[in-house]
């Protein structure tokens, strides 16, 4: 096994060849804009150390990781008109630097693009590849509608909340895992299991999204800080809050979380301090911890060396203390 660096390094290269230029400009810039726009490229590696993991040749899984990140990408496309988000990476977002029309068009054609890399597999490993695909992108759907359905919602509770994270962003990092397994051909036990340990990062990985969201440095985030608080997204910041503060405070925040202010800077500011005074956002660090734990211990069980264990618990750990 490799260092992730060096998975990153190899996954780039090939998106490079991928991101030809094509015709109509209009449909294919677009495609090519948002994947050069960098990103972690964090399911895509985890595709490849997969594989690798199951003692398969990285190269063998670049067409699964690729349609991985193809597929991110899409969703974070039509999810960025979803939530009217304005930067993407430090960067205009698709339906600003265009229109909503192009962002929903370009994204139609990368999901379509996800899926037609798979036919450079052969039909055992296509089917495979393909039925797991089809199953996580349903439940990203899912999960992205329950997410909408929440902002205008006041009783979500936290267990409804958790499922709508696992759908929405935890499936599809476990899935990124499964896939590498898949072409690596490895058990149905093992799959299961590097599954499993994708998906509790996953969990971890989207609440460390929710609190930079909140608190993360404008600077450094590449996204509009405070977005999720101006989207009046019932993330686990908001839900702990709820439960751990008085009624008054509770009251104001569930006001605040029913307006919408064209100019939500205060907004922003009051939400982002009952987050912080009624603990709520110490209890999602605590979170935060707890799935990444779960996922190491998910770890424990799997069938391989314990030197590729250390190498993907690293992976987690940092993954966990991230500021991007
Ligand atoms: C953003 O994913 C969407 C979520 C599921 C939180 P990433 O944080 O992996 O985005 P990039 O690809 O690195 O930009
Ligand atoms: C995104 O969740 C999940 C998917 C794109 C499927 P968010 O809406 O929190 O992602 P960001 O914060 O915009 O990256
Ligand atoms: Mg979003
Ligand atoms: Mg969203
Ligand atoms: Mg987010």
């Amino acid at each position: 096994m490799q260092t992730v660096q060096y998975y990153q390094e190899q996954f780039i290269a090939y998106l490079e060849e991928f991101t030809k230029q094509r015709e109509p400009e209009n449909l294919y810039n677009p495609v090519n804009y948002i994947l050069k726009l960098g990103g972690k490229r964090l399911r895509p590696v985890l595709t490849l150390m997969a594989a690798e993991v199951f003692n398969c040749e990285y190269q063998k899984a670049l067409d699964a990781a690729l349609s991985v990140e193809v597929f991110h990408n899409f969703s974070l496309v039509h999810d960025d008109i979803m939530d009217d988000a304005p930067l993407r990476r430090g960067q205009e977002t698709v339906h600003e630097k265009w229109d909503i029309n192009t962002g929903i068009l370009s994204g139609d054609a990368m999901l379509i693009l996800a899926y037609q890399l798979f036919e450079n597999y052969e039909a055992t490993t296509f089917q495979a590849l393909a039925k797991l695909f089809s199953k996580t992108a349903l439940e990203v759907c899912e999960g992205q509608q329950y997410d909408i359905d929440f902002e205008t919602r006041d009783d979500v509770t936290i267990p409804e909340y958790l499922k709508m994270i696992e759908y929405k962003t935890a499936v599809l990092v476990g899935a990124a895992m499964q896939m590498g397994a898949i072409v690596a051909q490895s058990s149905k036990e093992d799959q299961e299991g590097i599954y499993a340990f994708g998906k509790n990062l996953g969990i971890a990985f989207q609440l460390q999204d929710d609190y930079l969201d909140a608190f993360g440095d404008p600077k450094t985030f590449g996204k509009q800080v405070g977005g999720d608080i101006i989207e009046n997204k019932k993330t686990f910041l908001y839900l702990k809050t709820l439960e751990f503060s008085n009624a008054n405070d509770k009251l104001q925040l569930q006001h605040l979380f029913s307006i919408n202010p064209t100019d939500a800077k205060d907004k922003i500011e009051t939400v982002k301090q009952l987050f912080e005074s009624s603990g709520a956002s110490e209890a999602t660090k605590q979170e935060i911890k707890k799935y990444t734990e779960k996922a190491f211990s998910v770890l424990e069980h799997l069938n391989i060396s314990n030197e590729n264990k250390a190498i993907l618990k690293a992976f987690g750990k940092q993954l966990m203390n991230r500021n991007v």
